[in-house]
């Protein structure tokens, strides 16, 4: 199997990984502030709040920079399946990192309950209406859900990259550098560079 000796760039890869810790904590936080109603879960709602508005700007700026910088492309060699698999589950991230943090705002808009973050107000996202919050509420908890079993799906498609096929698709990703016998020719994408998997 040939490995991949492109990866994605340093900020590429800052993001994922800074975003991936924000992301499993958010969702530990939203489940932990529903199951309880000690008073510390108060603490949980307004940590809640301003971390999931982070990932919502973090995930902007990630798509910008996916846009424009592009991705390694998977080894050749890789099923055709396989490839669409990764492409769709990359996509629904995106949509997840976006549309999650939209829908807990527009769902406190609804309630017609202020969202502040740092001392700011943020301006309503939906209008009051108690129909509205109701449905809002149920697809934050639902695509909540989804973005936890594609965590769970991901993290596994992660180490049969690197565990079992050892296709240098790991090594796109991972934090630190390939060693030399694994990734000799192992580069970040240049900055003009065209590659891209789409
Ligand atoms: C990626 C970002 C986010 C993730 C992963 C996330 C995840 C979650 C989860 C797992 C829950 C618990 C759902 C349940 O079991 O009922 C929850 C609840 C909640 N989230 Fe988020 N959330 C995000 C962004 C936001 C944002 C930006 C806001 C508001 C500005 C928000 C407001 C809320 C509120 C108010 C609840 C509690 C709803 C209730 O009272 O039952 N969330 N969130
Ligand atoms: C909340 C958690 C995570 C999210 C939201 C997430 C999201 C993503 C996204 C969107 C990509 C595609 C990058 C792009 O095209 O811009 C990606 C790639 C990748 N992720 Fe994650 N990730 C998470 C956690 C993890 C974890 C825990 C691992 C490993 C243990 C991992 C390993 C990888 C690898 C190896 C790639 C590159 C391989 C490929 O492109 O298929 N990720 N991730």
């Amino acid at each position: 199997m040939s490995p991949t000796t492109l990866r994605f760039t340093a900020l590429q890869r800052t993001l994922h990984w800074l975003m991936a810790i924000c992301i499993l904590a958010m969702l530990f936080i939203g489940v932990g502030m529903v199951s309880t109603i000690r008073p510390d879960s108060l603490s949980l709602v307004s940590a809640h709040k301003p971390l999931g508005i982070l990932i919502l700007v973090l995930a902007l700026i990630r798509l910008v920079v996916r846009l424009r910088r592009g991705a390694p492309p998977l080894p050749e060699a890789m099923p055709q399946v396989m490839k669409l698999a990764a492409h769709l589950s990359h996509l629904a991230f995106y949509v997840l990192m976006i549309a999650l943090p939209l829908l807990g705002w527009s769902m406190l808009s609804a309630a017609d309950y202020p969202v502040v973050i740092l001392g700011i107000q943020l301006p309503p996202i939906a209008p009051h209406s108690n129909g509205l919050h109701t449905l809002l509420w149920n697809a934050h908890r639902f695509l909540a859900l989804c973005f936890f079993a594609l965590i769970v799906v991901h993290l596994a498609a992660a180490l049969f990259h690197g565990l079992i096929r050892r296709d240098g698709v790991f090594q796109t990703m991972a934090p630190w550098s390939a060693s030399r016998s694994t990734l000799s020719t192992s580069t970040d994408l240049p900055r003009d560079s065209s590659v891209t998997r789409n």
